[in-house]
């Protein structure tokens, strides 16, 4: 098994020294539908000075843990993953460039068409200050770093590139991908190692710490992914056409689309789970037209999570043998700043005293949980149907990496109303640590 070395932890805590940089998805949409090859470089360029850096937080946060946490075995195998992978970013080799090619990727090129102001980046409003260290003057108002700390700076491209720099754009997209599929199963690790902890030390709930450390690791997880995720199809893009699409973000997320099949899949994994013919309906209204910019990928984890939830709370407080169950509504609402999905489920509500409690990880009304096994969804933590307690947590965090939100309200003895915000504006800043 591979393990660092000590040398690798020196140069690990000498990048922890430096803050991440944060990109709003305004700047990721920047690249268009096709990026040239320098622009990419450029790009190329920047993750291999920050995805080292993000990782490296990570690996450090990981070490540092209470109560003996990192001392798990799972907690340990997650710690070296990250160390792992930054070694692979750091070691990757760099084309060696003229003098000439050197000045001309830092010629500032046009923005076709773009406003400056789009590139800049505001406070998120989904954050509270304090609570994730990211400055909205990183990686735009430096003076100096202004230039090369970025994620997108659009380049010269009158003339050819050498080929060095798609070989390079490739070899590193090469190795995004496979760091990504290292990491797939972070998040069942984690929980893996959190029960360990809990096992060893008796903890039956996690304390404040330990919450607010797997909002920020998760949190920072979310954000590593993107960037990789976006990157890898960044520079897929540069030779298969996509179009609405720059990257994994989708220029006209359909809402209504996204919707139906979150519906879809929701009532598919009930019916499986409780064994019913039919799942209790879910009304969709929605506008036919409501598009807007996006990651689908995000959307539909968002509201497959929370139909999931809605669904069992109907199907178990009404009991699986009802001949007919109470509709739950989606409704989507638009409006300048955010577009608002709410969920209305008639399953029962929450106990006022509980409502902190769903936001807590791990925490969860089904009696056994089912195995934890890293292996079993490779690409992202879906549970089947619920027990892993990990589904509003998550949710809610992903809306808040766009500068949207996840609220809910609850009637007990009625049902719940969950409210997802997601901001239009897009020009909110990562919330980093
Ligand atoms: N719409 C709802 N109605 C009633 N209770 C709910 C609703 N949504 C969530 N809950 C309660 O909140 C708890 C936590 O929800 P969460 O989605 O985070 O975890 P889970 O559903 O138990 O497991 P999973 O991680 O697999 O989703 C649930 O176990 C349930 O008790
Ligand atoms: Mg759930």
């Amino acid at each position: 098994m591979w393990k660092p070395s000590e040398r690798l932890m020196d140069t690990i805590r000498h990048y922890a020294s430096f803050p991440a940089t944060g990109v709003s998805l305004r700047q990721m949409v920047q690249f268009g539908d096709r990026p040239s090859t320098g622009t990419l470089f450029r790009a190329s360029q920047f993750l291999s000075e920050e995805l080292p850096i993000r990782l490296a937080h990570r690996v450090q946060d990981l070490g540092e843990l209470p109560d003996g946490l990192s001392e798990m075995p799972s907690i340990k195998k997650v710690q070296d993953w990250y160390a792992q992978s930054f070694e692979e970013i750091i070691n990757l080799p760099r084309p060696t460039l003229t003098q000439e090619v050197k000045a001309r990727l830092l010629r500032p090129g046009r923005m076709h068409g773009v406003s400056k102001i789009l590139s800049e980046a505001t406070q998120n409003p989904s954050i509270k200050e304090g609570q994730y260290r990211s400055s909205p003057t990183n990686g735009n108002g430096n003076a100096k770093g202004a230039a090369t700390r970025r994620y997108f700076v659009p380049s010269d491209d009158h003339g050819h590139w050498p080929p060095e720099l798609n070989d390079y754009n490739q070899r590193f997209a090469k190795t995004l991908q496979h760091i990504k599929r290292r990491h797939d199963s972070v998040v069942t690790t984690v929980a893996q190692g959190i029960l360990e902890w809990k096992r060893k030390r008796q903890r039956l709930q996690i304390d404040s710490t330990v919450q607010s450390f797997l909002d920020r690791f998760y949190m920072s997880r979310i954000g590593i992914r993107m960037l990789i995720g976006q990157h890898i199809a960044l520079t897929e893009q540069t030779h298969v056409r996509h179009p609405n699409y720059v990257g994994i973000i989708c220029t006209k997320t359909n809402v209504r689309e996204v919707a139906l099949e979150a519906i879809d899949n929701a009532r598919f994994v009930c019916e499986d789970y409780y064994g019913l013919f039919e799942a209790p309906q879910i009304q969709l209204i929605c506008k036919d037209d409501l598009n807007f910019m996006y990651v689908p990928g995000h959307l539909s984890h968002m509201l497959f999570e929370t139909l999931k939830n809605s669904l069992r709370a109907v199907v178990e407080t009404h009991g699986a043998d009802k001949e007919a169950f109470p509709v739950t509504k989606v409704i989507v609402a638009e409006g300048k700043e955010d577009i608002t999905i709410k969920v209305s489920d008639e399953g029962g509500g929450i106990p006022r005293s509980s409502i902190p409690l769903v936001w807590t990880y791990m925490y969860t009304t089904v009696d056994q949980t089912p195995n934890l096994d890293p292996d079993f969804d490779k690409n992202d933590f879906k549970a089947p149907m619920a027990g892993f307690g990990y589904g509003l947590p998550i949710s809610r965090l992903y809306a808040r990496y766009f500068g949207g939100d996840l609220k809910l309200i609850s009637m007990e003895g009625y049902g719940t109303d969950v409210y997802l915000h997601l901001n239009r504006l897009s020009s909110s800043l990562e919330p980093l640590q």
